[in-house]
């Protein structure tokens, strides 16, 4: 048996993890308990249900959700499970219905979960309360900025405890918005594939990995292409002469702030030259709004990428936000939604998610190599090759940021991977 703690805590190791993390069934079914069954989880945005009865269906920690707007535009959570027998009521991955009625008898609920009406009611047991059997409600819910949080543990770590270090990561793309909110109404990208979930999550701030990984959309100069509108180049990922990490790639920095989340800064891009018609317009806009000194600040690019631990990233660059669903210990689904600025010119807006299908869909130049390497690294594990996995790059290195609250290290380096496992072993552990 692997749940006991010494057990656990024999796996994690300084620099390194034991391969059973990442191929035990065992350990994964312990995680869907211990880290998805209790952390808070990103369910979805309010964007996504825009009017009342408007409802989108995920899944948590391999459990149905409704997250649907009420009649008085508040957004509910609840199980997606009929309490009559149990079928799911939802059926769909995005609708509108002000009532939710199960295919199966018809029991008919409310967008809040209550229990409206039961067909043939003279059936009912005498002591039958329609009171009883609403939709069970989600136990904790938050929402920061139009971002909707959900803990499946009725106890554990407050939402802002949670939330708050990764709030200036929220706030650099919501602020990017010339209306001040963001719209995940522009489609989505979903793709699953044969690993772990942990081969995802670690991969988010792997500055690592870009110019061996990514090397195929490297120009000869060493140079990405164009991710972001109004640009004319990407970053210098390769030295194109020595063939090698670029100097100005090794300068990145990444930063952990507690609970397995994590970001890393900028990449270093010509922002002065940033200019192309739809671009200029936007930041015509955004300056008209909120005035030419704040609008600076906001396209000055600070972060690259951001983890919020376990389940979700923000990226900076070509903007849109990731989900990670650990579907079995070896198979997980991944969903990108672009992001759209609200207020942004709609060229502007088009021409970041037309980027973003070149990098981040199912048949992307980006995307595809690490889905390879995540394959890879699930299937080398499963040899008795070697049982650890090193991640001891910048081991004893890191250093406290005071003006950010956060402990830092060069992006090249492992130190986002161990903050990770520590936080890991706290929630397996029980001791989140
Ligand atoms: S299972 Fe839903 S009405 Fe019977
Ligand atoms: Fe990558």
């Amino acid at each position: 048996m692997h749940n006991g703690s010494s057990d656990l805590t024999a796996l994690i190791q300084p620099g390194r993890v034991h391969r059973r993390v990442y191929i035990d069934p065992e350990i994964f079914e312990l995680e869907m308990e211990r880290i998805f069954g209790r952390a808070w989880l990103f369910a979805g945005h309010t964007s996504q249900v825009p009017k009342p009865g408007d409802y989108i269906t995920i899944e948590l920690a391999r459990q149905p959700v409704i997250m649907i707007r009420h009649s008085d535009n508040s957004i509910k959570l609840l199980f997606n499970r009929c309490s009559h027998r149990g079928a799911r009521v939802a059926p769909l991955r995005s609708a509108s219905a002000p009532r939710l009625v199960c295919c199966y008898h018809g029991w008919t609920y409310d967008s809040d979960g209550t229990l409206l009406n039961v067909p043939v009611p003279e059936g009912c047991a005498a002591t039958f309360d329609k009171r009883q059997f609403g939709l069970s409600p989600l136990p904790r819910m938050g929402i920061y900025r139009g971002f909707v949080f959900t803990s499946l543990g009725q106890t554990g770590i407050s939402f802002e405890d949670h939330i708050g270090p990764m709030k200036s990561s929220i706030d650099d793309l919501v602020d990017r918005a010339p209306d001040g909110e963001l719209a995940l109404d522009a489609g989505r990208h979903r793709y699953v594939f044969e690993g772990n979930w942990k081969l995802q999550v670690e991969n988010v701030l792997d500055s690592y990995h870009v110019p061996f990984s990514h090397a195929s959309t490297v120009n000869d100069k060493g140079v990405q292409f164009a991710r972001r509108e109004g640009d004319k180049a990407g970053a210098a990922v390769v030295d194109a002469d020595k063939n090698r990490t670029a100097a100005p790639w090794k300068q990145r920095r990444s930063y952990v702030s507690g609970n397995g989340h994590g970001w890393t800064s900028n990449t270093l891009l010509d922002d002065g030259k940033r200019s192309s018609p739809a671009f200029d317009e936007y930041r015509r806009v955004l300056a008209q709004k909120i005035g030419a000194e704040r609008a600076r600040q906001i396209l000055t690019p600070r972060l690259h990428n951001s983890l919020i631990y376990p389940n979700m990233s923000i990226m900076g660059l070509n903007i849109h936000v990731r989900v990670i669903n650990p579907v079995a210990v070896d198979r997980t689904e991944v969903t990108i939604f672009p992001v759209r600025l609200v207020g942004a010119p709609a060229a502007m807006n088009f021409g970041n998610i037309r980027l973003l299908n070149v990098t981040h869909s199912a048949a992307s130049f980006v995307q595809t190599d690490d889905l390879e390497s995540f394959v890879r690294v699930q299937s080398g594990l499963r040899s008795q090759g070697g049982d650890w996995v090193d991640i001891s790059r910048g081991l004893g290195e890191e250093e406290p940021d005071r003006e950010l609250n956060a402990t830092r290290e060069l992006a090249t380096h492992e130190m986002v991977v161990r903050a990770q496992y520590r936080a890991w072993l706290d929630y397996m552990r029980g001791t989140a």
